[in-house]
This record gives structure tokens, sequence and C-alpha cells, in this order.
């Protein structure tokens, strides 16, 4: 009999991570066969074109200069209220919404998530996402027994799929008192989809459609992971203000990260952000949130809070980091145009970018095709319907000939299965 000691909770198929996985095999063939010859695409943070991460200057020189107890000294369970503050400013910028609004640090977006999922979901509860998603959101739903289902992403018209969306929201009301979506927004993983501010508009007309039968509970979360690298500021900010004078029953939370727009990922510094037009639920937000602070984690990285308010208050290098930051994003944007620019060019179909570190490329047989590819030394994610390339870890130069590699390598795929069908 196999020897077993955890509980029957706590039980998970043994799987090694995948990303991190393939990430190593693309390390590996890096030392083999050179760096220069290799496309690692797997990476999902930003990476210079030599491969090397991405740290910037602004963010670890104020880290830098922190005093000791600074960085060593427990900070308060909710965030340092500096902290809570600068979240406040840095995120909706000048476009805060009309609402009451309370701010909880969390160890990343990945906190936030947890959070929000704990919180304001029933075991058992269905959580709704779209069906590229990622796939950490089904790690923290079924750890606490929640079950995450999913909608059509998009149209035929290769926009956000509204009939798919309402379809399972209103299934999902039907059946549950609470209503909890995640929608992962500027700068989809693993599309690059933004949802656009009309697109918004329907989202919440049919929030507030459901809305309006009072025992229904409606939460919308907002992942926001990528939204320093979405496009410009603050024309991406505006569809914060449609969160303003909601119904009492619906709540938005946002996911406030500092992974990607401060290059911290292993920092684990983050917020979850409750939005609503009710004092005591707003109250009732920061207790609960609070409450699985203690019972988790306790308090968060001290040294990171401070690196964002102190970066936030100050106005010097506020601006110095953001003009960095335009660099990096600029760099980004490159890759990405040179990606998109290219298969559209060799008729390589891939999902609708708009920002973001990732471009899909939808497929039947992921697995197999990341697995041809790595004979070419192209490394890629594969997800349930495609392929993942993350352009934050890839030159132009790469982004510009990958294209035509994943073309072929699907065409060879293609030829292979028709010759074997013919014997
Ligand atoms: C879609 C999405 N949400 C949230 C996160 C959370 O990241 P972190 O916990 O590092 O802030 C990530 C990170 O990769 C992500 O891709």
């Amino acid at each position: 009999m196999v020897k077993s000691m955890a509980a029957k909770h706590a039980i998970w198929p043994r799987e090694n991570d995948i990303i991190f996985n393939l990430s190593e095999r693309a390390q590996r063939a890096e030392k083999v066969t050179g760096k220069d010859n290799v496309i690692n695409a797997t990476i999902g943070a930003l990476m210079d074109d030599d491969g090397k991460l991405i740290t910037m200057e602004s963010v670890y020189k104020e880290y830098k200069e922190l005093p000791n107890g600074e960085i060593g000294a427990y900070a308060s369970l909710a965030g340092q209220p500096d902290y809570i503050e600068s979240v406040k400013k840095i995120f909706f910028r000048e476009y805060m919404p009309d609402a009451h609004i309370r701010v909880v640090a969390s160890p990343g977006g990945s906190g936030a998530i947890k959070l929000a999922l704990w919180n304001y979901t029933n075991i058992g509860d269905e959580i709704l996402t779209s069906d590229w998603f990622w796939s950490p959101y089904v790690s923290i739903a079924e750890e606490i027994d929640r079950k995450v289902v999913t909608y059509k992403l998009f149209n035929e018209g290769n926009s956000f799929n509204l009939t798919s969306f309402k379809e399972n929201f209103l299934r999902i009301a039907d059946k549950q008192e609470r209503i909890f979506t995640i929608i992962n927004t500027p700068g989809h993983n693993p599309t690059g989809y933004s949802v656009s501010d009309d697109e918004w508009d329907e989202i919440l007309d049919l929030s507030k459609e459901v809305a309006k039968d009072e025992s229904k509970k409606i939460m919308i979360f907002v992942d926001a992971a990528y939204i320093d690298f979405a496009g410009d500021d603050k024309v991406i900010r505006k569809f914060f203000r449609k969160f303003s004078n909601l119904p009492e029953n619906i709540l938005v939370m946002v996911g406030f990260s500092m992974s990607k727009g401060f290059t911290a990922y292993g920092m684990r510094m983050g917020a979850v952000i409750g939005i609503t037009s009710d004092e005591n639920i707003a109250e009732e937000f920061h207790y609960s949130c609070v409450h699985s602070c203690r019972a988790n984690w306790s308090n968060c990285n001290r040294g990171a809070m401070a690196i964002l308010s102190n970066i936030v208050k100050d106005q010097e290098k506020f601006n110095l980091y953001e003009e960095e930051k335009k660099i990096y994003k600029e760099m980004l944007s490159v890759r990405a145009k040179a990606f998109v620019d290219e298969s559209e060019k060799i008729g390589l179909e891939i999902l609708p970018y708009k920002a973001g570190f990732f471009i899909s490329i939808p497929c039947d047989n992921p697995k197999e095709l990341c697995e041809e590819l790595t004979k070419d030394n192209v490394y890629t994610i594969p997800l349930k319907m495609g392929l993942r390339f993350a352009v934050c870890a890839v030159s132009e130069s790469k982004c510009k000939i990958a294209p035509k590699i994943i073309k072929n390598a699907m065409e060879y795929l293609e030829s292979k299965k028709v010759a074997t069908s013919e014997v």
C-alpha cells in the first residue's frame, strides 16, 4: 500500500509546474546550443535581449537605501497606512471611483485573489472566468473547495463574448446566491486581450440587472496584474470610473500587484482593493480580509511597501520610475508588434492581442506542438487550447522569426497527421 500522511483534502496529483519545467529545459538548451540559438518564451517576466531579468533601478535603489528597520520590522496586518494610500493613488490615478474604497495588503496579486475568493464565496460555489485563463485560479479555488467554470472569451469577431459571459453568469445566478467572476484585464494572461470600455458597460449592465434581485450578491474581481504594461496609463484606467455608485449588492474587487509594474516578482507584494457604494460593506471587507491575512501569512513585506510609498510620495522619484518604466513598456510593445505583424504577414492565427506580456496561438494539439517546437529550440507554454508565447522575455529579432517557426511546426504536424490517416 502506498504510504500517505497528508490529509485527504491536501493530496493532489504529483505534477511539477509545467512552466518552470519548460523554462529549465530552455535554459539547458541555451547552455548546449548558445543563447542566440534558443527562443525561451516560457518566462512570465520582463527579460532583456540577453535573457537577463530586468530589475528597475528606480525600484532597487530605493530598496537598498532603506534603513534595516524599515525592512526588518513587522508591518501592520492590513498594510502600512502610507502604503494603503499610495496603492490607491498609483492604481486609480485620475480615475478613482466615487465609492467607499478599502485596500488590504497581500502577498502579490495571488494573495489578493485568495483573500477575495475565500471571503466572498461559499464552499462548492462556481467561480466564473474566461476559457483562456491563468491556471492558478483553479489551484486557489480548488484548494478551498470552489470550482472554476468558464465562458468563451472570444466571439466570432474576436472580441469579448458577451453572449457566452451572460449565459454563464445567469446560469450561476440561477443556482447560487453569490456570483463571483474574475476578469483579468487589461493585458490578459495568456492572450493579451483588454476588455474595452464598451464591453465593461455591457458587463456592468448585466450585473446591475441581476442585482435587482436583492438576494443576489455579485462580486467582480478585476485581476489587474498587467495594468502597468497595458497601454496608455490614462486611457486604460478610464473604466475604473464605471465602478462609481454601483448597487450595494455589487462589490468590485481589484487585485493589485507590484510583481510586474515594479519588477518585484519575488518580493511578493500586492493588495486587494474593495470598491463599494456602502460604507458598512467596505468596513466588512476590511475586517474579513485582515482576519484572513492574520490566519494565513500574518503581515506582508514591509520593505516592499516602503519602496512603493517612497516612490509615490516623492514626485522626483515617481518621475524617474515612470521614465524608466516607459522604456520597458516601449520595449515590450516593439516586441509584441514584431510578433503580431509577422504572424499576420505569414498567416499564423493568433488571438487578439492588445497589450501585456503574452500572445496566444490557438491550436488543437498544444502539447504536441510545444514538444515539436523544442526541436527547433523554441520553448513555449502549452495551454488547453493553444500555446502561450511570452513576448516579455524574447528579443524583438526573435519575436520576428518565431511565428514562421511555429507555423512550419504546425504544418509539419498537420502533414504527419494526414499521412498517418491515409495509411
Ligand atoms: C493573470 C495573473 N494574475 C495574477 C498574477 C499574480 O502575480 P503575483 O502574485 O506575483 O502578483 C499573475 C502572475 O503571473 C498573473 O499572470
